[in-house]
């Protein structure tokens, strides 16, 4: 079961976080992979724990030209393109009336403009792959419970992470109307546990008007049913799956792993 041997990924914002986990469970799968990131220190860290199986590319996601680069060194390295993962993202914490212009302009550069570029320049390698892989080549892409159901956080995250959801299910029946044999699906984690997610309880516990993280915390874990804070590696086995021939009946869907929080 979910497993990538004989193929190749590509990840950005794989440097730490749910990216980093994935390419550590996409390498144990079989997979070798590519990490992209603007924290070159940390990516090139990332990297060398995972041997030769995976290679460190410099990748800002906004930018076209660090896009064709990363992806002609990953083909280079590898010698093909199977899978995306279009992870990088920020998270801005601000309410509608306190977030600036310059900050909504950085947040959709990141979160949505870095979704499309990735998505089209890495076409062409994907559609490659797919003629010599039995089930195609896959797309992934990091939405979030907040681009499902409003954010109590981050409106302007959620604006983002809703545009990803329904990129999401309008890129699958492109490529499926055009029979390219890429299937794009997207990954929805709940709060978890990375600098992100510190992120968002620094951001809760602001909210509360306290700055005690562990009080936002505790009341994060309070509503969720599961009863814990989401790890890296509960969403990155979701990713694997995702990205793996196991799901190759999954387009234009949206897998939610999130303790349960948007059950209620
Ligand atoms: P993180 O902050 O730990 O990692 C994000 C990575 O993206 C970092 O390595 C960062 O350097 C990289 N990045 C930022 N801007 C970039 C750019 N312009 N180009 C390339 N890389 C860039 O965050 P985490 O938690 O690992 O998040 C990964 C994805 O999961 C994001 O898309 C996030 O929105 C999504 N997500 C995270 C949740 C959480 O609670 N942690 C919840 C729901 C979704």
């Amino acid at each position: 079961m979910n497993r990538l041997d004989g193929k190749v990924a590509l990840i950005s914002g794989a440097a730490r976080g749910i990216g980093g986990e994935t390419a550590r469970l996409m390498v144990e799968a079989g997979a070798k992979v590519a990490i992209g990131d603007v924290l070159d220190e940390r990516g090139r860290e990332t990297a060398r724990g995972l041997d030769d199986a995976a290679i460190y590319l410099h990748l800002d996601v906004t930018r076209e030209e660090d896009w064709h680069a990363a992806i002609a060194a990953t083909v280079g390295r590898f010698a093909k393109l199977d899978i995306l993962v279009n992870n990088a993202g920020l998270f801005l914490g601000k309410d509608i009336e306190a977030a600036s212009l310059e900050e909504w302009q950085r947040l959709c550069a990141v979160n949505l403009t870095g979704v499309f570029l990735g998505t089209k320049l890495a076409l062409p390698a994907l559609r490659e792959a797919a003629q010599n892989s039995p089930h195609g080549s896959a797309i992934v892409n990091l939405a979030s419970t907040a681009g499902l159901v409003g954010s109590t956080q981050d409106p302007l995250y959620s604006m983002t992470k809703g545009g990803v959801t329904l990129f999401t299910k309008s890129a699958a029946l492109e490529f499926a109307r055009k029979n390219y044999r890429i299937r794009v699906n997207s990954m929805h984690p709940g709060t978890i546990d990375t600098d992100m997610g510190d992120q968002v309880l620094a951001t809760r516990a602001r909210n509360l008007g306290t700055n005690d993280v562990e009080i936002a915390r505790r009341q994060v874990i309070e509503r969720l049913p599961i009863g814990r804070m989401g790890t890296p590696t509960d969403i990155a086995k979701g990713i694997v799956f995702l990205a793996s021939d196991d799901a190759a009946f999954m387009t234009g869907a949206g897998l939610v792993i999130d303790g349960g929080i948007t059950a209620q």
